[in-house]
């Protein structure tokens, strides 16, 4: 039996820019997927274990079947001729926007791998991820598969020439506590990114200027972060959710969120991910704010998550 497994993820700044080559911020979670891979005689079966938002196995069905052929083709195996049955768990939770996908993917490739007694590096199943990743996003930027391959908390930019992308570990002062909020709405990933490239195209003047905006506010944010000045970083994520709200993949559910967050004392709050439905986060540096901000999406009936970004090696 082969085992693996690859983190969860919230981008702090930049979803949707980074596919089109601006740099973002994303850091792992200590939420993990986790695969088991054993060999039978009937194909490829997948057993999903995860626990998630009502509907999310099933939507994600046909794109986590597509996403196995990839893996596969991505380490030259011809699909047909092996069988495989997979099961998959681990704590990460099934909600769209925490790279679900992703480390599904990471662990899957890392336990085909451990059973074919092949010693890839970190490297070579990151770029394994990334093809399976194209059966859930499309035109994926590369961020999801990087963080749930390395961990700890990331500066990427996409490579648009098909180079290596840029990919820098930033170290923080400390860990800081963050809140995600589950809207509980299973978004398509796919289908938000395509409708950004869409309107991106549609409307360039008014594209051009909110990807420029983008790719200030990251920069400004990675100082932000190394200087531990998290009051700034706080306001640049607020500065993040309008943007994501100017290309209009926020939602109704994110905005009612993101809002409650700063109402209770978040330093800051946006959504997370492909937006559409699936997750916000916040930023609640000390634990008593994490519970009161935490506590507050509860009591309205959402699921949330505890956790921490910066976290070195989780
Ligand atoms: O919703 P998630 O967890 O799959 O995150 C998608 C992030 C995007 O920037 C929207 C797409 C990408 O590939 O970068």
């Amino acid at each position: 039996m082969g085992k693996g497994s690859g983190f969860g993820k919230v981008i702090l700044f930049g979803e949707h820019f980074v596919v089109h080559g601006v740099p973002g911020i994303v850091s792992a979670i200590d939420s993990t997927a986790d695969a088991e891979v054993r060999r039978t005689k009937k194909g490829i079966t997948i057993v999903d274990e995860r626990k998630g938002s009502k509907g999310y196995a099933e939507e994600k069905k046909a794109q986590q079947l597509e996403s196995i052929d990839r893996i596969l083709k991505a380490m030259e195996i011809e699909p047909k001729t092996v069988s495989f049955r997979i099961l998959l768990g681990g704590n990460l939770p099934g909600f769209s926007g925490l790279g679900a996908s992703a480390a599904s993917s990471v662990a899957i490739a890392r336990a085909i791998a451990q059973e074919l007694g092949k010693k890839w590096s970190d490297e070579r199943i990151n770029e394994i991820a990334y093809e399976a990743e194209k059966a859930y996003a499309g035109t994926p930027s590369g961020i999801d598969n990087t963080a749930a391959t390395y961990g700890g908390l990331l500066w990427f930019m996409k490579n648009m020439n098909g180079g290596h992308n840029t990919i820098e570990k930033l170290r923080i002062r400390k860990p800081v506590e963050i809140i995600i909020g589950s809207t509980g709405i299973v978004a398509n990933t796919k289908a938000m990114v395509a409708g950004v490239a869409e309107r991106k195209q549609k409307y360039p003047e008014k594209y051009d200027v909110l990807f420029e905006q983008a790719e200030g506010l990251a920069l400004i944010a990675r100082k932000a972060l190394l200087a531990f000045d998290l009051k700034k970083v706080g306001e640049l994520m607020n500065e993040n959710h309008r943007l994501l709200q100017e290309i209009s993949v926020s939602c109704e559910e994110l905005d009612y969120l993101v809002d409650l967050a700063r109402k209770h004392g978040a330093f800051g709050a946006k959504l997370t991910g492909g937006g559409g439905g699936g997750c916000m986060t916040a930023l609640t540096p000390t634990k008593e704010l994490q519970e009161a901000v935490a506590t507050a999406i509860e009591k309205e009936g959402y699921e949330v998550l505890r956790t921490k970004i910066g976290v070195e090696r989780i």
